[in-house]
């Protein structure tokens, strides 16, 4: 994976199996005035979200859970904020969790204490798990969207007290966090154009019938309450809503969100068909 370090308006990465691709285009970034150029290790296998509650001294880990950025089936078209996600994922390798707490998210705490820069909140891990082990993708200071719906929605303890404990210091007193067995599964239902031009104002029925799908919880991003329409409920673009279920199984959990968005009825909107489907069928697999 070759770089441009600096602003190329999306053209900037190469990734490549190609030797002479990638020198071309470390040439072409380094021939420009001040150019750099980053090497990366292309990362192939499915990615992890895993949010790690710190108090900036003891780590505490949510489920791992797996989002899909790309708007269309299949990882088709551009990049959005988020399409959908599922948790808990039966395919990670054994251990993987206290793995990235002990090799990352614990390392990163000590350092940024270390550094004098002490922190407590969210760390957001993002990895992709290898033939070569885990390997971090990208760290945020924040929850991930849509993959929190999903995760928070197997939370069976208080995400409260976990917060207060992570803000107040005290994250090694708390007791186990307790999990639903079960599975979750969110997904996005996008305004239409979304993500180049997404459109607004369209009015959104069916989220009654749609929250009463048993097990869904229905999370508006995008929307408003018009009072100048009838009281509608109407739509403000992006990602608009969040289709959340819970399920015995990741397979029902899937059914009843995708039951949910059919009661949805928003003109030109759109949403992946595909969330936790290979999951469901046992397809996500780490290479090698
Ligand atoms: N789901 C990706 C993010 O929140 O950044």
């Amino acid at each position: 994976m070759v770089k441009d370090d600096g602003l190329a308006a999306g053209k900037g990465v190469v990734v490549t199996s190609d030797r002479a691709e990638a020198l071309a285009h470390a040439e072409q970034c380094l021939a420009k005035s001040g150019g750099r150029v980053v090497i990366e290790e292309y990362l192939e296998g499915p990615e992890v979200s895993l949010f790690c509650v710190t108090d900036g001294v003891d780590v505490v880990p949510l489920l791992p859970a797996q989002d899909f950025k790309r708007v269309g089936d299949g990882d088709l078209g551009p990049n959005t904020g988020g399409m959908g996600a599922y948790t808990p994922l039966a395919w990670t390798p054994h251990g993987m969790v206290d793995e990235v707490v002990e090799r990352v998210a614990l390392p990163v705490v000590r350092e940024m204490a270390l550094r004098g820069a002490p922190f407590s909140g969210l760390l957001y891990v993002g990895l992709a798990v290898t033939r070569r082990g885990i390997r971090v993708i990208e760290f945020n200071a924040r929850f991930g969207d849509p993959e929190t719906q999903a995760v928070l929605a197997l939370l069976e303890s208080g995400l409260g007290a976990l917060l207060y404990a992570s803000a107040t210091g005290h994250l090694g007193e708390l007791p186990p966090l307790i999990w639903n067995h079960g599975a979750a599964v969110t997904v996005v239902v996008a305004a239409g154009g979304y993500p180049a031009s997404p459109r607004s104002g369209d009015v959104i029925t069916g989220l009654e019938a749609a929250g009463a799908v048993e097990g869904v919880q229905v999370f508006h991003a995008g929307t408003t309450h018009a009072v100048e329409e009838a009281d509608a409920i109407v739509a403000t673009g992006g990602r608009v809503l969040a289709i959340t279920a819970r399920g015995a199984s990741l397979a029902e959990a899937r059914d009843r969100a995708y039951e949910a968005v059919a009661l949805i009825e928003l003109d030109g909107s759109h949403c992946r068909s595909d969330i936790a489907l290979a999951a469901v069928r046992g397809e996500v697999t780490v290479p090698g």
